[in-house]
């Protein structure tokens, strides 16, 4: 089983649309999924409540801790239920992100493609030196979200030079560009393979990315 947590101490980068996106593809692919919002704000556990409302299939399951410590007793409980737990950690409450990185086989770090927000990657980058000080096998990507859709733009260029600062971060080519189909899926508690305007560009970045994570 895989424990993921998408996280970034920055707010607005893409967090929920991309728990959301990825949860609902691997339940499609027969996994048994938990999302678990870190969030107080529990936008993804709206977002599936939606997907639940509308009856769509899979169901996925999915609860909110935003407190660090039973955020951690609850996925420990529940671990051996899923195949796989997606947490979105939420972007201010550093006890939910702290309590779900201790657990994480895989950080998955959305960032926008300018260089403020970049810069905002030193504060999870010492996050993940703290965790790795204590523990082994915790991977961590770093992915391009809301990126510009040119393979060479000047912007996503810029950012995955700055990457080069955090070798603790493994930069990953796969991106999500801006799009609208991403933030409608996400919405409505489904992925972009999901809805019935489907955008096939979005649906392949999206699994290009499942692809290079798990
Ligand atoms: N690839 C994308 N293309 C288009 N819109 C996107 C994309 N990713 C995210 N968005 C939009 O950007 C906004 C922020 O995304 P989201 O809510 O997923 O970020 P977040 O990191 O979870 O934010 P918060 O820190 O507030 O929890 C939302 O309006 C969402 O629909
Ligand atoms: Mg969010």
């Amino acid at each position: 089983m895989t424990v993921m947590v998408v996280g970034n101490t920055k707010g607005g980068v893409g967090k929920t649309t991309t728990v959301v996106n990825i949860s609902a593809e691997r339940a499609r692919a027969g996994r048994r999924v938990l999302v678990v919002d870190g969030d107080r704000q529990a936008t993804a556990q709206k977002a599936i409540a939606i997907r639940d409302g509308g009856g769509l299939l899979p169901a996925i399951a999915c609860a909110t801790y935003a407190d660090g410590p039973v955020l951690r007793s609850q996925v420990l409980t529940q671990m051996d239920l899923y195949d796989d737990i997606i947490i979105d950690a939420g972007g201010r409450d550093s006890t939910a992100l702290r309590a779900a990185m201790s657990l994480a086989d895989v950080l998955l770090i959305p960032f926008e493609p300018r260089s403020f927000e970049v810069w905002a990657l030193e504060d999870i980058a010492a996050l993940v030196d703290e965790v790795r000080s204590v523990r082994d096998g915790l991977r961590v990507y770093a992915f391009l979200n809301k990126a510009e859709s040119g393979v060479m733009s000047a912007d996503n260029r810029a950012a995955s030079e700055a990457l080069a600062d955090y070798p603790q971060i493994e930069y990953l080519s796969k991106k999500l560009v801006l799009r609208k189909a991403y933030s409608n899926a996400a919405g409505a508690g489904m992925s972009v393979a999901e809805v019935k305007d489907k955008d096939p560009k979005a649906i392949a970045e999206l699994k290009a990315l499942i692809a290079a994570v798990f």
